[in-house]
């Protein structure tokens, strides 16, 4: 294909464009839908496949069908002391709030979950929440989720679907986003959307650690596309280590292992037998929070306690055979088919998998907006909800609660979007985001992208790992920004063509890698604490003065810039909620 085509586009107008296809995106798509938007959704892949479905265990909601005891204000205090207190709490009161209507609405769409003995929707214990909370259908609770928001999307007027295209530009008119420039990933094929707001629910940026239960999509692809339009992203430095993954075989590693082992009973033990969690929150045990479980294999492991394959022993071999059959599907054919390891016999070997963004887009809680007029986001690739951790099935709920209430705040942005501001877009600046995207095509001698990537990794993996210090992530934002300049020069060695081209894909997603490194790199750097995810080695204690500051990071002249900023105060009645609970703090949680 020649330069010209290269450069051709065709152009696609709707009210609200919608990136990403998982659980926020048709959750946010239906709400905009319904709210009388045309509605178009972006996915990078194909409905359906979303890293929705690895959160298994459940979605978290104060139902209270199995401790009555169970209501908002125990979920929104243990969300808060989950996250170490550095959450936006409208968020975090919203989301309990809301989850259970959202849950209950799930069912009402056709969402088949696991029952009581009375016939209602069964819930599970999860790591760190009061009472058993989750509901769930067996451990495939995300892909249940995904195949009735699917369901019903496909069924809502005024929605459409585009697949396997990648948006690599957000475009601004008057300062508000007016469009996005995207290609077709089986052909190269360029697409000019013309919108009136855009709503970001494109996930996390697993995929910058080598290590990781997110799939080849999750290149924060949403966080950078924010940021390059001037978004503020918040609390970066905040990455979950899920503290079970797979180890062996070695292909087989960071493939997710469930919350839900442990939530039916699966204990974890070293090598020696001994169930070590004793020695980290004795009160909880394996129901710790990931930040705690996670580190406490981590240092089994160091100490030279851990499995033959570097992790540890869980095991749930205690339950029934057809319990576990039952209870746990997924997990129990994952392991027969990829390890051969029958788990109502043997014992699975885990270690922590990078697995989660709590950092991400600030947005407005009751909206979704970001800083940038037109530009909403939910789910993963918005921050705010979690802090400085997630407690597990909160990321469900979190995608239904506000991916509804950015659709609707994105349809409501564009119902009122004046005609003048969508004509406008700077073809200036469409030609020159082309320019960039084809580039590495003419450099047959550029830079490998699949070596950098491989770089990317390497380096987030060994300077920003579960416990980190402050030489090791100023050597690895050294080598990332090192990175970002070979980048500049990657080409796709002799394949020019545009069609069925990773090279190239990869090439595109370098820079969204690049960014979140270096956000989550600079914020680490900054928060000079141990809080939450964010373990330092050289400040191992919290900071009491930091408990209500965020790191944000934006773009300036000169580059990324990151600094501090002090969250409004907990208004009085959610004060009341948090205190009344703080004596359930255990010691580990007030450290
Ligand atoms: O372990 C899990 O099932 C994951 C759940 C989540 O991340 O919310």
């Amino acid at each position: 294909m020649d330069r010209v085509s290269r450069a051709a586009y065709e152009t696609v107008e709707t009210d609200v464009l919608v990136l990403g296809a998982g659980g926020a995106g048709l959750r946010g798509a239906i709400a905009a839908a319904e709210s009388g938007a045309r509605v178009l959704v972006v996915c990078k892949s194909l409905l359906g496949k979303a890293h929705t479905v690895m959160a298994e265990g459940g979605v978290a909601a104060a139902l209270h069908n199995v401790a009555y005891q169970d209501t908002w204000e125990v979920h929104f205090a243990d969300t808060m002391k989950g996250g170490k207190l550095i959450n936006d709490w409208r968020m975090a009161e919203i989301h309990a709030k809301e989850s259970p209507e959202r849950v209950l609405e799930l069912e009402r769409w056709g969402a088949v979950f696991d029952r009581t003995w009375q016939g209602r929707i069964h819930q599970r214990p999860f790591g760190a929440h009061t009472y058993p909370r989750l509901a769930h259908i067996g451990d495939r609770t995300g892909l249940e989720l995904l195949r009735t928001l699917q369901d019903r999307a496909v069924h809502t007027n005024g929605l459409a679907v585009h697949m396997e295209v990648t948006v690599f530009k957000l475009l601004k008119t008057e300062g508000k986003i007016a469009g996005a420039l995207a290609y077709r990933r089986s052909d190269g094929s360029l697409i000019l959307y013309r919108c009136a707001a855009l709503l970001l629910a494109s996930g996390g940026a697993g995929k910058m650690y080598r290590v990781t239960s997110n799939s080849w999509e999750s290149t924060g692809d949403g966080t950078a596309l924010a940021y390059d339009a001037g978004a503020q992203l918040r609390d970066m430095e905040m990455v979950q280590f899920h503290p079970t993954g797979m180890v062996w075989p070695a292909g087989v590693r960071g493939i997710l292992v469930t919350e839900g082992v442990r939530g039916e009973g699966g204990v974890l033990r070293n090598k020696d037998g001994e169930r070590f969690m004793e020695r980290y929150d004795v009160e909880r045990m394996e129901l710790s929070s990931r930040d705690i479980v996670a580190r406490a294999i981590n240092s089994e492991v160091n100490s030279g306690r851990g499995s033959p394959h570097g992790g540890v022993f869980l095991d749930i071999t205690h339950r029934k055979p057809d319990y576990i059959k039952r209870k746990l599907p997924s997990m129990y054919e994952q392991f027969l088919k990829l390890a051969k390891v029958d788990i109502t016999k043997h014992p699975m070997e885990v270690a922590p998998t990078i697995h989660y963004a709590m950092g991400g887009v600030r947005v407005d809680p009751e909206t979704g907006a970001s800083t940038v007029p037109g530009l909403y986001a939910a789910g993963e690739v918005a921050g705010g909800l979690h802090g400085a951790n997630r407690l597990g099935g909160n990321s469900l709920s979190d995608l239904l609660v506000f991916g509804k209430r950015a659709g609707e705040g994105a349809a409501a942005a564009a119902s009122s979007s004046s005609a003048s501001a969508r004509a406008k877009l700077d073809q200036r600046e469409i030609e020159d985001a082309i320019a960039e995207l084809m580039a590495p095509l003419d450099r047959p001698a550029g830079e490998n992208p699949y070596q950098l990537q491989v770089e990317i990794q390497e380096t987030m993996s060994k300077y920003a790992p579960i416990v980190r210090d402050g030489p090791g992530l100023e050597s690895g934002l050294d080598k990332i920004l090192e990175l970002g300049g070979r980048a500049k020069t990657c080409g796709t060695g002799g394949s020019p063509t545009l069609a069925f081209n990773p090279g190239w894909h990869t090439a595109n997603d370098l820079h969204s890698m690049l960014v979140n490194a270096e956000a989550l790199l600079r914020s680490a750097l900054d928060r000079k604490e141990s809080r939450g995810a964010h373990a330092r080695s050289d400040f191992p204690k919290t900071d009491p003065q930091l408990d209500d500051v965020n790191f944000i990071a934006e773009k300036s002249p000169d580059g990324m810039f990151v600094g501090p900023q002090r969250r409004l105060e907990l208004p009085g009645h959610l004060a009341d909620v948090l205190h009344h609970s703080y004596a359930r703090f255990t010691p580990e949680e007030r450290e």
